[in-house]
């Protein structure tokens, strides 16, 4: 019976184009997407833009245009990005919509008839010049810690102290530059404390497997408050002048963006709905009927800075507005992607620029392959390191799977007109290959997406290694004695390679089209069961991929500086020196900042300068916690000509590599490091030093006397294992 899905990603602002982080979190579901279709599951997959608020209302404003026109005219933008990295959509829609304004009021309504809201006076700063209340982002002024000007309430970038607006000295109006007033006026709550929503928020969030481990324990900790702090209720209004969709009966009230965003997945649903697409696809229900069917998964890929929003206040708001909502079977968080480990600050022009990266060639497959073998289902960061991306991409799509097909095939159309003949067990074969496939399929359920690629590539080995143990170039030499032999083993290359194009099919759906169509002749794309079906003909190969040119990672993060001319690295030290903390400026208006204006989600990042440090010098298990140690093996190491005392280390971490430059070329010969384990931080700020970008330490213990001592964890720990 197959399975049916609504699967969604978060919605982005439109307020701006996508950014490197929206397109890692589309590949990833996507991908997901593509597999379980292959399996013959209807998956309906899709988004829509986040329209409303006080930024974009702000923005249109500023262009002298209506937010509509602003919201048409970056939606226009979208398909380039998405047609560009194959991210196949059912459906894309807006929140400021017809359907999300009636599903928004209609959950808000039945949430009221349930006494879960209530209005309660509130008062806040306001702008008597431009006559709006002012979230906190719009007001500044001096620190009254450090006196710096110019500061926002939430971190002074001087001092790193948290104040609230009214701490501030002088503040003013970054909109008007208007003093602003305190004013009060009625906001509208929505009653998470009641213990009804309590009591369920923590039945849904314990249920197994229906969240990340990590997430549960966040979420937990944020319901059951910290510090005996309780979770508060939730203000879902604001006042007019807003971009939103208005309060029943309230007038001059309108939602808080944040209710109607997540209503925004069902109000794109909707529309698909009755755009007919949903029956294209074998859905013969309405929306209500198929959104209330037991037999619907709903899943919501995110980004860890949204996880508040998504595993409280939506589950809430679904479970008591009542049938046909229904409340989320998954939310799935994914982190950040860094730049050769920097957090990415669209600002300052580091990161990368997904349309710059098509722009100057190069291939979105390789991108997607890239995300896929760094990705698990863990809430971690994904670093893009360009030089890590040239050897996986070059190393493992181009040397290791493409080249197999090439090399076999071109055999198989010289001397046997395209016929493939096996000379041993093809069923053993046919099962080996469907046990592999049963392993990967697995991989991409549990969203391990890059224990998936190491299998798959893991298998690719093991095909060039039985095809080179067999030498067919020199069986070539002499093909009429040699026929049996040469023609099983290319055709068991190319069946190999036909299997692999099957497992890897989600991920590079281009390749696997073209090696249906044009190597095996197909009439129709790869489906999860043709990994267990042997080929019997092969047409000529054509060409399927190119490595990647280092010259084109230049070009990639080349701003128009010069800054790149020296090559990739050069390009990574200048991305890297551009120290990217995220300017509260840029809150809220990128996917991969803090989208919450609430305290809740920003303190648990924020450390606390009033925090005494004790006497004693000791720290407590958090702190300790804060530092991110792992198991690294050390790939290589080098000297680095002009370097005194530093070596070069080409550290695996298991999911990625990193460079680190460590002072240990007293004590250690490069040659006797390589291949053995020990300890790195990994979440140190990068370093950017004379030689280039340092992502991280090694630890090495060292006392009065000279000599300097790396550390090695016991036998059996394993690259990328977390040390605690
Ligand atoms: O953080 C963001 O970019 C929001 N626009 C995500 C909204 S997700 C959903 F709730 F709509
Ligand atoms: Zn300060």
């Amino acid at each position: 019976m197959a399975r049916k899905f609504f699967v969604t990603t978060a919605l982005p602002y439109a307020n701006g184009p996508f950014h490197i982080g929206h397109i890692m979190e589309y590949i990833q579901a996507d991908i997901w997407v593509r597999f379980q279709r292959m399996l013959g599951n209807v998956v309906h997959f899709v988004c829509a833009d986040d329209a409303h608020g006080a930024p974009i209302m702000l923005k249109a404003e500023s262009e002298g245009i209506t937010p509509q026109e602003l919201v048409a005219r970056i939606a226009a933008d979208r398909p380039k990005y998405l047609n560009g990295f194959h991210i196949a959509f059912d459906h894309w829609y807006s929140t400021d919509s017809p359907e999300n304004t009636e599903l928004s009021q209609d959950i808000y309504r039945r949430l009221k008839a349930a006494g879960l809201t209530y209005q309660k006076p509130v008062e806040q700063f306001y702008d008597p010049v431009k006559g709006m209340f002012l979230a906190d982002r719009y007001i500044k002024g001096e620190c009254p810690n450090c006196h710096a000007k110019d500061q926002y309430a939430d971190a002074c970038e001087v001092c790193s102290i948290v104040n609230t607006p009214t701490d501030l000295i002088n503040p003013y109006s970054t909109l008007s530059g208007a003093k602003p007033v305190m004013k009060t006026s009625d906001h509208y709550f929505f009653r998470l404390s009641d213990p009804r929503c309590v009591e369920f928020l923590t039945e849904w969030l314990t249920a197994p497997d229906r969240l990340q481990p990590q997430v549960v324990n966040k979420a937990r900790e944020w319901l059951t408050g910290k510090d005996d702090e309780a979770l508060g209720d939730w203000d879902i209004s604001r006042d007019a002048p807003y971009f939103g969709i208005p309060i029943p009966d309230a007038p001059g009230k309108y939602f808080y963006v944040w209710l109607d965003a997540p209503v925004g997945y069902l109000a794109s649903l909707k529309n698909y709905f009755a755009s007919g697409k949903a029956r294209a696809q074998g859905e013969a229900r309405t929306f209500e009927e198929f959104l209330a069917a037991a037999d619907t998964e709903q899943l919501h890929f995110i980004g860890k800075d949204i996880i508040y929003f998504h595993t409280l206040f939506w589950p809430a708001m679904l479970k008591f507005a009542g049938a046909p909502y229904k409340v989320p079977n998954h939310v799935y968080a994914h982190g950040f992607i860094t730049v050769s480990g920097e957090k990415m600050s669209k600002s300052r022009g580091t990161g990368i620029s997904p349309l710059r990266y098509l722009g100057v060639g190069m291939n979105p497959e390789w991108l997607r392959y890239y995300i896929a073998a760094k990705l698990n289902s863990n809430v971690e960061d994904l670093d893009f390191n360009p030089d890590d991306f040239i050897a996986r991409v070059n190393s493992d799509l181009v040397g290791k799977y493409v080249n197999i097909a090439s090399r076999a095939a071109s055999f198989i159309t010289r001397f046997f007109d395209g016929a493939l003949a096996y000379s041993g067990d093809k069923d053993l074969l046919a099962r080996e290959a469907h046990g592999l496939a049963k392993a990967v399929a697995g991989h991409y359920e549990a969203r391990e997406l890059g224990k998936a690629m190491r299998e798959i590539m893991a298998l690719a080995d093991r095909i060039n290694h039985d095809f080179d143990a067999h030498q067919p170039w020199v069986l070539a030499k002499d093909a009429a004695a040699n026929k049996v032999e040469l023609q099983d083993v290319c055709s068991r290359a190319l069946q190999g390679f036909r299997l692999l194009t099957v497992l890897i099919a989600p991920v590079l759906p281009e390749v696997a089209r073209r090696v249906a169509r044009d190597l095996f002749g197909m009439s129709r794309g790869f489906i999860w069961s043709d990994a267990d079906v042997l080929p019997e003909r092969v047409n000529a190969y054509q060409h399927l991929m190119t490595r990647v040119d280092p010259k084109q990672l230049d070009a990639l993060f080349d701003d128009g500086s010069g800054a790149a001319a020296g090559g990739a690295a050069a390009a990574k030290a200048s991305a890297a020196s551009a120290k990217a903390t995220a300017a509260p400026a840029a809150k809220g208006t990128s996917g991969q900042s803090s989208s919450a204006s609430t305290k809740q989600t920003a303190s648990p990042n924020v450390t606390d300068p009033n925090q005494q440090v004790p006497a004693d010098g000791t720290i407590s298990i958090d702190e300790f916690k804060r530092v991110d140690l792992r198991v690294a093996r050390i790939a290589n190491a080098e000297h680095i000509e002009g370097a005194d005392k530093l070596l070069k280390l080409t550290l695996d971490l298991g999911s990625e590599t990193r460079t680190v430059f460590a002072g240990i070329k007293s004590a250690y010969d490069p040659a006797k490091l390589i291949g053995r384990l020990t300890v790195v931080v990994a979440n140190l700020a990068p370093r950017k030093m004379k030689f280039g970008v340092s992502q991280g330490m090694v630890l090495a213990a060292s006392g009065e006397a000279p000599g300097l001592y790396l550390l090695s964890p016991d036998s059996g720990a394993q690259p990328g294992m977390r040390i605690s």
